[in-house]
């Protein structure tokens, strides 16, 4: 079994007499990556901050590496890299001077900073910036420094406030692809509001709604139990009725509805959970010698998904 690095128990924080986070409780193994998923004001952000010592909870206890984050603070954030909702970051310093600053406050001998900012900069790909102000830098550079900032110490727990938000699209995906790399090589609890992030990113993942842990599962699992069908929406140029017919032949779907769009006929699919049936639509259109102008799976809504878990109404199969 592998080495609990994260433990939270029974943790409770009340702002005043705002109750933020209720009483959850979950552990995080050595080497997982963890996407603690939920909508905007359910708890996500405070317990990262119990997490990593800013706050205290009201009750209940956090721990990383098995040193308590408040009678064990020290220690414990030896073993924790933090990246903020917003990283507060010095606009009149260059990557390199920043990462210095902050390398110096926590401590760090001379030389082996020296070596720690190359390689911190080397791995979140900043290698042409790092003489740059940060103020010149755009968001998803910004957010590169504050992951720089966040590894600089070598630590073995990754925290990371919603690393995504505010970023352009080109640079999400980048972004992802850095913190899929960072990954393989730290425990890894990342926050976000979308969906997509914990299925591109994630080996399991936590639900938090109303500061209550509602899901905890792989992101396959939970698609699965979140939906017993999978739907699948298809722009496709041919004579309706034979392609409809045609959809209908394919092993797995349980339902295809037509309906005419601006740029012609849309098919939106349905098919039993776990078939990914986009490979044979491909396939029906190209043996017809039809036209597909736009194949897609049709993601299911972050309420949607809150619905399902916190018991709203039943959607059939899993
Ligand atoms: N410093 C604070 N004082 C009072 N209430 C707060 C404070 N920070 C957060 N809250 C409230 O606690 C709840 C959880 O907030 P937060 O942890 O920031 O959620 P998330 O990060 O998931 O968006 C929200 O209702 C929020 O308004
Ligand atoms: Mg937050």
């Amino acid at each position: 079994m592998a080495e609990t690095m994260i433990e939270v128990k029974d943790l409770t924080k009340f702002y005043g007499d705002h109750l933020a986070v209720d009483n959850i409780s979950f552990e995080v193994k050595k080497g997982e990556v963890v996407g603690f998923l939920g909508p905007n004001g359910s708890g996500k952000t405070t317990t990262m901050r119990i997490l990593t010592g800013y706050i205290p909870p009201s009750t209940g206890s956090a721990s990383i590496a098995g040193f308590d984050t408040m009678t064990g603070s020290l220690d414990a954030r030896r073993h924790i890299g933090y990246l903020p909702e917003t990283v507060p970051l010095y606009m009149d310093m260059t990557v390199e001077d920043y990462l210095r600053f902050l390398g110096t406050i926590r401590g760090m001998r001379k030389d082996h900073l020296k070596r720690r900012i190359d390689t911190a900069i080397e791995r979140v790909k900043l290698g042409d910036y790092r003489k740059s102000f940060i103020s010149k830098l755009s968001k998803g550079y910004r957010q590169r420094t504050g992951l720089a900032q966040a590894i600089l110490h070598e630590p073995d727990v990754l925290i990371l406030d919603e690393p995504t938000v505010g970023i352009d699209p080109i640079q999400v995906v980048e972004t992802r692809a850095l913190i899929k790399e960072l990954g393989k090589e730290q425990t890894l609890l990342l926050s976000t509001h979308i969906l997509p992030e914990v299925a591109a990113t994630c080996d399991r993942v936590i639900i938090i709604n109303e500061g209550i842990i509602v899901a905890e599962d792989t992101p396959e699992n939970l698609a699965v139990r979140l939906r017993g069908t999978e739907q699948v929406q298809a722009d496709i140029r041919g004579p309706n009725a034979e392609v409809i017919k045609a959809i209908r032949e394919i092993p797995g779907v349980t339902s295809a509805r037509h309906i005419e769009i601006a740029t012609g006929s849309r098919y939106n699919i349905e098919s039993s959970a776990g078939n990914d049936i986009r490979e044979a639509i491909a396939a029906m259109v190209v043996n017809n010698s039809w036209g597909l102008l736009q194949l897609s799976i049709v993601p299911m809504s972050l309420e949607e998904i809150f619905l399902e878990l916190t018991g709203g109404e039943e959607h059939g199969g899993a």
